[in-house]
Parts: structure tokens; C-alpha cells; sequence
């Protein structure tokens, strides 16, 4: 088994800020766009801690509270050369104010919180600040849909930006996607929306002939396909995407893939690197 979200992520956020806090005259943000918590309660005990990184990177009084891992809010604090600032940003109440009282735990920390929806966050205020001196990592993670292509686009534009992105393929966009092909314009729009382009339909749709005419079934490797063309197209915005890594549940189900996209080759490198060591597509 390969490394969980968190620790791909941590190993990540430690390689780039390491690299960026030697220029002096760059200053880096990181943005949690669906920040969660901070904590969560453990599911499965013998998961935690399997890795020498959080081994040598967190106390062992922290390790020893075993009915909770950290979120990735936890994982960006805790960081050897933290981000010059963070931002937190969170819709559900109570997630927010547990983010509030986790930060009261960083006074050292330039930490905002925001309780709002991240993309009207990212569109509104973020996007539109000086990158001049200024890089950015922006850590997209919600349950579904929630992250339309546009902002993607927006946040592309700025070529200070990088993104890790949660791509939900096993969860909720295999839902939508109808074994029969039967849309109403509503779904197909919802869908749209999302992937940026209507040409998912024949990515994941294959035309035959049957005994009655024309079929439409949803092809075998659907996922797959679908994966690789909004790498591809992620790629087309940032200049890099990595290898698509599949992360499963605990009874193995696929859940969602890890994509990383941005602008700078070394990143581009390192994160391939960190996610190739695992199922890719
Ligand atoms: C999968 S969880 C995030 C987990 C977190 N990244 C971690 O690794 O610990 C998704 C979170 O996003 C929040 N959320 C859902 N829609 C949102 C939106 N539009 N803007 C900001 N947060 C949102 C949910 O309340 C939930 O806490």
C-alpha cells in the first residue's frame, strides 16, 4: 500500500516550502480551499502513523492521542519552513470554529479563516492579488462536484498558483454518469459545468450497433479514460499535471484520484515523483 493523502501531501508541502523559503525575496501562501477540521476522529488505528515521515516529524505525545489523525490544515502548520501565510477556508460552522481554535495552537502563524465558499473565496479574492512576489499552493479536496472548471482556470491564470486536486471519479461524478447514457440537459449542464467542456460524453460513451439500431454504452475502462482527459486538460492550463494517483477506501473501493497541476517544472517533478509511488493512471 502506498502513502495516505495526508502524508502525499505533507511530503509535498515539506519539498516546496523547503525550497521556496531560500528565496528571499518570494513569499508563498497556502490555501485550503475545503479545510475540514483540522482533525478527524480515527477510523482505522493501524493506518495511522505508518509512516517514518510523521514518525520524525511529529512528538510522540501527538502520536499518542490515537482516536485522532490530522487534517490537512494540521499537516501545512506543522510544517519545518511554514508558508509565509495560510488561509483556511470552510462552509460548515462548526468546522470553522474547530479551525479556530486549532490556529489559537500557531500565534507564530499568519493564519486567516474563512467561512465561505471557497470558489467565490478563490475567484473574488484570492486570483486577484499580486503574484509578483508572491507563489501560491492551493489544496482542492472536497466530497464531490464542488470545484467547477472555471475556477480551475482562475487559478491557472495567475502562473503563481499550484494545485492539488481532488478528483472525485470513484464517488460522485460515477454516480451522474449513467450506465444507459440518458441525460437530462440539467445533468448534462451540471456535468459540464464541472469537466469544462461537453466532450466528456464521448470519452466515457461508446457508440455500437445492436439488434434494434444504434446503442450507447458507458465504456468498461470509463474511469480511466475520463481521468486521463482531465489530466490532459489540466496540463493544458498549468503547463504540468502529474500522474493521476488512486486513492482507495479501506475496503478498496476506489474513491478519488490525486492530481497535482502547476506552472514550474521542479515542482512538476517532485510531485510525479511523490505520487507515482502508488496505482497511477
Ligand atoms: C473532504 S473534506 C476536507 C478534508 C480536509 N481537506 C482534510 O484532508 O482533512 C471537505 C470539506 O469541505 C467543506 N466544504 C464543502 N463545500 C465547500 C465549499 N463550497 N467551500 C468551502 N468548503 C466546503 C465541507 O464542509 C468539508 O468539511
Amino acid at each position: 500500500m502506498g502513502l495516505g493523502k495526508a502524508c502525499m501531501l505533507g511530503e509535498y508541502l515539506h519539498a516546496y516550502t523547503t525550497i521556496l523559503h531560500r528565496q528571499a525575496s518570494l513569499r508563498y501562501v497556502y490555501v485550503d480551499a475545503f479545510s475540514g477540521p483540522g482533525a478527524h476522529r480515527v477510523r482505522h488505528p493501524e493506518s495511522k502513523w505508518s509512516s517514518l515521515l510523521d514518525v520524525a516529524l511529529y512528538p510522540l505525545e501527538d502520536r499518542e492521542h490515537a482516536e485522532y489523525i490530522r487534517g490537512s490544515p494540521r499537516i501545512a502548520l506543522e510544517l519545518q519552513f511554514p508558508f509565509t501565510q495560510y488561509v483556511f477556508v470552510e462552509t460548515n460552522a462548526a468546522r470553522a470554529l474547530a479551525l479556530e481554535k486549532l490556529t489559537t495552537q500557531y500565534p507564530d502563524l499568519k493564519i486567516a479563516i474563512r467561512k465561505r465558499d471557497c470558489n467565490e473565496y478563490l475567484r473574488d479574492t484570492l486570483v486577484p492579488r499580486s503574484w509578483k512576489q508572491w507563489r501560491g499552493l492551493v489544496f482542492l479536496d472536497p466530497f464531490g462536484m464542488q470545484v467547477p472548471w472555471t475556477t480551475i482556470e482562475l487559478l491557472a491564470k495567475t502562473k503563481a498558483i499550484e494545485v492539488f486536486i481532488n478528483f472525485p471519479v470513484g464517488m460522485a461524478i460515477q454516480r451522474l454518469l449513467r450506465r444507459d447514457a440518458r441525460f437530462s440537459n440539467e445533468q448534462r449542464a451540471r456535468i459540464d459545468l464541472y469537466l469544462g467542456s461537453p466532450n466528456w460524453f464521448d470519452v466515457v460513451y461508446q457508440k455500437g450497433t445492436g439488434l434494434f439500431g444504434e446503442t450507447v454504452d458507458k465504456a468498461a475502462d470509463s474511469n480511466i479514460a475520463l481521468t486521463r482527459w482531465y489530466r490532459k486538460r489540466l496540463k493544458g492550463l498549468f503547463g504540468f499535471a502529474s500522474s493521476a494517483r488512486l486513492v482507495r477506501s479501506s475496503s478498496n473501493h476506489p474513491l478519488y484520484y490525486l492530481i497535482h497541476a502547476g506552472p514550474n517544472a521542479t515542482g512538476a517533478k517532485i510531485a510525479e515523483h511523490i505520487l507515482r509511488q502508488g496505482e497511477v493512471v
